[in-house]
């Protein structure tokens, strides 16, 4: 591909709360962020043809709603499964499952929440993803913390055991180009 964009959603309402996972709507900065969006895009992009891809949750789409570009929902976006601490913040997680807090501490990249995923298992169920867009030109895609560590993490040339760790901050668009010698990257922080 010529260029890749990357976005996280707006700031959601559960971002506000600090609870993790969920399908929660954005909050009044997320919906700013979402309707500053389409002037920031074409401002990166400029005049070319772009595609956007969110995952299937109301939060990406929300973030994606104003863009005027074909859109296209994949499972594969969704955010990381918090499986049994869905929905909790990492207090309630650090209280009620202890030992798994401490895990996922010592091993976040191989740390499965109990009935939910790894970080392991979002790289793996990208792959698809990733040939896509090895297959397509000018993608934008708004997806979700942990998976945007992924996404990123591959074109970067960065060891996926690293991604856990990586910043990925809120309302800043990510334009990636790769390149024979190493992939560029611009980062464009919304002003909300
Ligand atoms: O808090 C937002 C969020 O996207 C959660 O839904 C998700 O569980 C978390 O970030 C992933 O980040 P970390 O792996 O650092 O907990």
């Amino acid at each position: 591909p010529r260029a890749i964009w990357l976005s996280r959603h707006g700031e959601s309402m559960y971002n506000v709360s600090g609870q993790i996972g969920g399908n929660a709507d954005l909050s009044p900065q997320g919906w700013a962020y979402a309707k500053k969006l389409p002037q920031i895009v074409a401002d990166s992009v400029g005049p070319g043809e772009l595609t956007v891809w969110t995952s299937t949750l109301n939060r990406t789409q929300q973030t994606a709603s104003n863009l005027p570009f074909k859109k296209l929902q994949w499972k594969a976006l969704d955010e990381l499964d918090a499986g049994a601490c869905d929905g909790l913040t990492y207090q309630q997680i650090a209280e009620d499952f202890p030992e798994d807090f401490k895990a996922r501490d010592d091993d976040k990249y191989e740390y499965r929440y109990p009935g939910g995923e790894s970080y392991r298992d979002v790289v793996i169920r990208l792959e698809p993803i990733i040939m896509e867009l090895e297959k397509n030109e000018n993608i934008l895609i708004v997806t979700h913390q942990a998976v945007l560590r992924c996404i990123y993490a591959y074109f970067m040339n960065i060891p996926q055991e690293q991604s856990p760790w990586m910043d990925i901050p809120l309302h800043t668009l990510i334009k990636l180009e790769p390149r024979a010698f190493g992939t560029m990257v611009e980062k464009i922080k919304a002003n909300i």
